[in-house]
């Protein structure tokens, strides 16, 4: 069934969410359908069943390929009007602060409760045309609150080399900014709380490419279940959901995936493939790999 929302409800929503922008409010959180029917209607809220398992990710709002859902032909509500605050900036370095500033001493999940010794917000250029994601930080990187300085780190640092390009010329994150305990997997809850705050990242860098690092950043950014095989090898068309980029015309960004440095370090071998990886974004961006002596 297609959402339809009537246009003087729409309208009313909308003067409501802009009013609680103008108090510095950005962040909503939507109700299933059927949960906020419930509570309209008084009726108790009986928990269903989650029809999906743990490593499934369903189509969500977020994802990338797919526009966002549209009401009625129009745009959905809340992302027309949910402006964010570093949208009225046009330098990204101030617009890239307002977010930190947002973030805060995050507490929004339960990595905050789980040993983090710092948030690690993301490193490099905000201007950048090359923007890698990675998982989340580590132990060197929760240690120096910047993300991929560890092992995998320097072999990230020498994939950028063999680009022809410098660590400071591109943007670094991951999709979480505190340490899994144990350097865990992080949950899909965890990611999803934190992802926004990734999503206005981009949205103020505006890269011409993005390249997920690993399983974890590929599903969450693409919203796909797929496996790393089939998730490689090819461009997909980006745009971070949830925010608009300060400049309109902005259409978004490639995206490519290819495997995580520290799988790289347990499985040398796949370096090649990786490579080529790089090579397609290297052609995307008209990037040339420096000559060697060899
Ligand atoms: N692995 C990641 O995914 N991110 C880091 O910052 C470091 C290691």
């Amino acid at each position: 069934m297609p959402h339809t929302l009537d246009p003087e409800l729409r309208r009313a929503v909308a003067t409501r969410i802009r009013y609680y922008n103008e108090m510095g409010i950005y962040d909503f959180y939507r109700q299933p359908v059927s949960e906020a029917a419930s509570v309209a209607s008084g009726a108790a809220v009986v928990a269903e069943p989650q029809s999906e398992s743990r490593e499934e990710m369903s189509p969500r709002k977020a994802a990338a390929v797919a526009a966002p859902p549209a009401i009625h032909g129009d745009e959905n509500v809340f992302e027309v009007f949910a402006a964010k605050p570093e949208q009225r900036v046009s330098d990204p370095v101030k617009a890239l602060k307002i977010i930190r500033e947002d973030l805060g001493d995050c507490t929004r999940c339960m990595l905050h409760k789980q040993g983090r010794k710092q948030i690690v917000f993301g490193v490099g250029n905000p201007e950048a045309e090359l923007m890698f994601v990675g998982e989340g930080p580590g132990a060197d990187e929760d240690e120096q609150g910047e993300p991929f300085v560890g092992r995998a780190g320097q072999l990230l640092n020498n994939m950028i080399k063999a680009m022809g390009i410098t660590r400071e010329q591109v943007y670094i994150a991951n999709i979480v900014k505190c340490r899994p305990p144990g350097n865990r997997t992080p949950e899909r809850e965890e990611c999803e709380t934190c992802s926004p705050f990734l999503m206005r990242q981009i949205a103020v860098i505006k890269p011409k490419v993005i390249v997920a690092l690993g399983a974890t950043a590929a599903k969450t950014l693409l919203a796909m279940n797929s496996s790393m095989a089939q998730l490689r090898g090819r461009f997909y068309d980006f745009k971070p959901t949830g925010v608009r980029s300060n400049e309109p015309d902005w259409q978004g960004c490639k995206l490519a995936v290819t495997y995580h440095p520290a799988f790289l370090l347990r499985d040398p071998r796949q370096k090649g493939e990786a490579w080529k990886d790089l090579q397609m974004v290297m052609k995307e961006l008209g990037l040339k790999a420096p000559k060697t002596n060899t």
